[in-house]
């Protein structure tokens, strides 16, 4: 049985955050690293987080609802992506408060999930976003993308390169491929748990 996914809003401040206390994971990382490709795959519905080759695309949190058939509602959040140049300082700005505001106030937060590309080593902006999470005691688990554009016996010892590069525990990190689905159902499983402990938020 698939879930039922319903598209909330488009949250471009924080007094636009829903009211709604259900728990919610968010998904960060760089521009184009895949996180609305991922969410599209994770919930087998292509076409639902507008992905783009041109970085920068997503610029608001976006929510989606999910009702899955096993377990109580939750939100998964796309964040908009960071580190990406082109947009103007004053953009910028904007969504740098949103985000912060947002990983800072948000109770019914679960966890992050924060990806980074395979092809390439943690930037200064993946070690930030780490030490954030950490400042703020938001659990989360690191997942490398794009799999499927390295070779498939390098994804173990690259994971645990990004891993250790990061100091993060390795049983926190995940490999995905949104093209062939690679890492969908442990990062699907890993989901359920969090938002099942998170259900009292
Ligand atoms: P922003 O919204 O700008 O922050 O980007 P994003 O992180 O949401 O990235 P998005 O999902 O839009 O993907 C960016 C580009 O990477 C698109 O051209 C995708 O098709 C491509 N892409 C994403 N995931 C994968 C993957 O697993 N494999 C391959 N080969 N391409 C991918
Ligand atoms: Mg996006």
């Amino acid at each position: 049985m698939t879930s039922k996914v319903e598209f909330v809003k488009s949250v471009v401040s924080p007094d636009q955050l829903p009211r709604e206390r259900l728990p919610e994971i968010a998904f960060a990382g760089r521009s184009n690293v895949g996180k609305s490709s991922l969410i599209n795959r994770l919930l087998a519905r292509p076409g639902l987080a507008r992905t783009s080759k041109t970085p920068g695309r997503t610029q608001a949190l976006n929510y989606f609802r999910i009702t899955p058939p096993d377990g109580p509602d939750f939100f998964l959040v796309d964040m908009p992506g960071f580190g990406f140049a082109k947009v103007n300082v004053q953009i910028r700005r904007r969504w740098e408060h949103l985000i912060e505001q947002y990983l800072q106030t948000r109770e019914t937060l679960c966890a992050v999930v924060h990806l980074v590309d395979l092809r390439h080593p943690p930037q200064p902006l993946d070690y930030a976003m780490v030490a954030w999470l950490r400042h703020y005691d938001i659990p989360f688990l690191i997942v490398g993308t794009k799999a499927d554009k390295i070779a498939r016996t390098k994804v173990p010892e690259t994971l645990l390169q990004i891993a250790e590069t990061l100091n993060v525990d390795s049983r926190d990190t995940i490999a995905f491929s949104s093209e062939t689905g690679a890492g969908r159902d442990e990062l699907w499983q890993w989901v359920m748990e969090t938002v099942s402990e998170g259900q009292n938020v």
